[in-house]
């Protein structure tokens, strides 16, 4: 589980836990991991993503067996294109793209070396499709969705299932100040199901995904969104869905 000191990570380090797995929180800030409510037991791994030479399993003891594997960790710069200097840019891409490439690359030696049918999720974004102004973001969670897809076929012989989720506005309560707040009733207004996310709402589906219920998914990108995929033009012309339906009558 990358990124597990925070947010939906946290929140799906639980989950998961709940269905019985031991979790490897891996996060590259040891003090997030160590003040999170992980659950009692868990591995922690201090792993910067950024560090694409380093092998996140080496400090694991040997009878660990990974079966599933959540790349959770995406970070992005907030600059546009034109202020973004490519170095920077470089780094969200190394995190995010090459980052994860790495981590599932180690994980995966371990599952075939141990001819373990397992599970990896890749935690992308309704902006692998959507334009977040974000380039670098947006462009990271493309590139991870086509990745997602390519490693279903690889490694479906296997009995690797290699699918997705794409959260939509969730609250991870990083900035709890009243711009936030306004943020997210903002956010609410333009979610079908009338709310913002919490992390909990995404790490269930995860590990659905994970789960032996999920048996037959692989190549699947499942959004987690409370329908804000489908806000749209309509809505930013006439106000509401509600509107928009009254307009017409
Ligand atoms: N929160 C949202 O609204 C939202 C929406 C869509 C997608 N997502 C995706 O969900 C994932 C998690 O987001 P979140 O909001 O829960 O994040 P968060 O900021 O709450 O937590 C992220 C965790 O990842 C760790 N981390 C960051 N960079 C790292 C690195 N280079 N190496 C190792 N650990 C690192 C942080 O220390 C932190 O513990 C991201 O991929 C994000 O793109 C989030």
């Amino acid at each position: 589980m990358t990124g597990a000191g925070h947010g939906i990570g946290l929140a799906t380090a639980q989950a998961l836990a709940a269905d019985g797995y031991k979790i490897v929180a891996v996060d590259r800030d040891r003090g997030a991991l160590e003040a999170a409510d992980l659950p009692a037991g868990s591995l922690l791994v201090e792993h910067d993503l950024a560090a694409v030479n380093s092998d996140v399993l080496a400090t694991l003891p040997e009878d660990v067996r990974v079966g599933v594997l959540v790349n959770n960790v995406g970070v992005m710069d907030g600059r546009s294109f034109l202020e973004l200097p490519v170095a920077d840019a470089a780094r969200v891409l190394q995190t995010n793209i090459v980052g994860s490439w790495a981590v599932t690359r180690a994980v995966v030696d371990h599952m075939l070396a141990r001819s373990v049918r397992g599970s990896i999720v890749f935690n992308l974004s309704l902006h692998a499709s959507r334009v977040r102004m974000c380039p670098d973001y947006s462009m990271s969670k493309a590139a991870l969705a086509m990745l997602m897809q390519e490693l279903a076929v690889e490694l479906g012989p296997a009995g690797i299932r290699v699918n997705a989720v794409s959260p939509g506005a969730i609250d991870t309560g990083q900035v709890p100040t009243e711009e936030a707040q306004a943020h997210r009733e903002r956010s609410a207004a333009l979610v079908a199901l009338g709310r913002v996310g919490e992390p909990e709402d995404v790490a269930k589906v995860i590990a659905w995904l994970c789960s032996e219920q999920a048996g037959y998914v692989t190549g699947t990108d499942v959004r987690v969104d409370g329908g804000l995929f489908h806000y749209n033009w309509l809505h930013h012309l006439y106000g509401s869905a509600a509107a928009e339906r009254d307009r017409t009558r």
